[in-house]
């Protein structure tokens, strides 16, 4: 797979869902952000919502689980019709089990690391994953400011991937926009996740197109050998 825009519905009009999601034909995956009010201190939509937007959309959905109990949770998701289904690494407590249920149901499993989270103790993880999240914001809100000290990580894991040939795609999450995606795609990121700067745009999906083409232009630091 090349670049890959997921757009993130946070920042849409909640109230016109599927219109909203008309707006974006072009990307790649709709980004759903799941938050609990206990992982993070903000409350968004579940299960219900979730169904109601796969029946709507034509792009798979990609979940995003910021949510306590992963464990318990995650397959419920899949269900609902999410194709890719990510959670938080600190909020799991049998993270290898949950990511085989998800890709036993067919579904995408993705692991979510914040920014304060390294990802050297999940290296031997990664190979049960299909996808990587590293947080670019601290998870609970859009339109926040990208961090980037978050960089150096996604370096770090993209070689990590790349020494084991592993066969993971590399998401980043929070502040990507027209001036950052580029450093995600150089550090190593190949699946992006857009919610103020695509749906704040007037044109969201050529705001797709625009930053598919940044990252696609940005070329990838080449990584030394170990
Ligand atoms: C934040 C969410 C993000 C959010 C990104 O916790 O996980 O998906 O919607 O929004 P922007 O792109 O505005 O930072
Ligand atoms: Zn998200």
């Amino acid at each position: 797979m090349g670049i890959q825009i997921s757009p993130s519905i946070l920042s849409a009009d909640f109230a016109h869902l599927a219109d909203e999601v008309a707006r974006v034909p072009t990307a790649d995956w709709l980004h759903v952000d799941v938050m609990d009010n206990h992982f993070v201190p903000n409350l968004t939509l579940g299960l219900p919502v979730v169904e109601s937007l796969r029946a709507v959309a034509a792009q798979p959905l990609d979940l995003h689980l910021m949510i306590t109990d992963p464990d318990r949770w995650a397959p419920s998701y899949a269900e609902a019709g999410g194709s890719s289904i990510t959670f938080h690494a600190e909020a799991a407590q049998a993270p290898l089990r949950t990511a085989r249920t998800l890709q036993a149901m067919g579904a995408r499993a993705g692991l979510a690391l914040n920014p304060g989270t390294s990802v050297e103790p999940y290296a031997d993880l990664l190979g049960s994953f299909d996808m990587l999240l590293i947080m670019t914001v601290e998870p609970g809100f859009g339109g926040q400011p990208f961090l980037p000290q978050v960089l150096s990580k996604l370096a770090r894991a993209r070689q990590i991937a790349q020494s084991r040939g592993l066969d993971i795609w590399l998401q980043v999450d929070g502040g990507v926009s027209e001036s950052t995606i580029a450093a995600c795609a150089e550090a190593g990121a190949d699946v992006f996740v857009a919610g103020s700067a695509v749906f704040g745009a007037d044109n969201p999906d050529a705001m797709v197109s625009h930053l598919r083409q940044l990252a696609e232009n940005a070329s990838p630091t080449p990584i030394a050998s170990a």
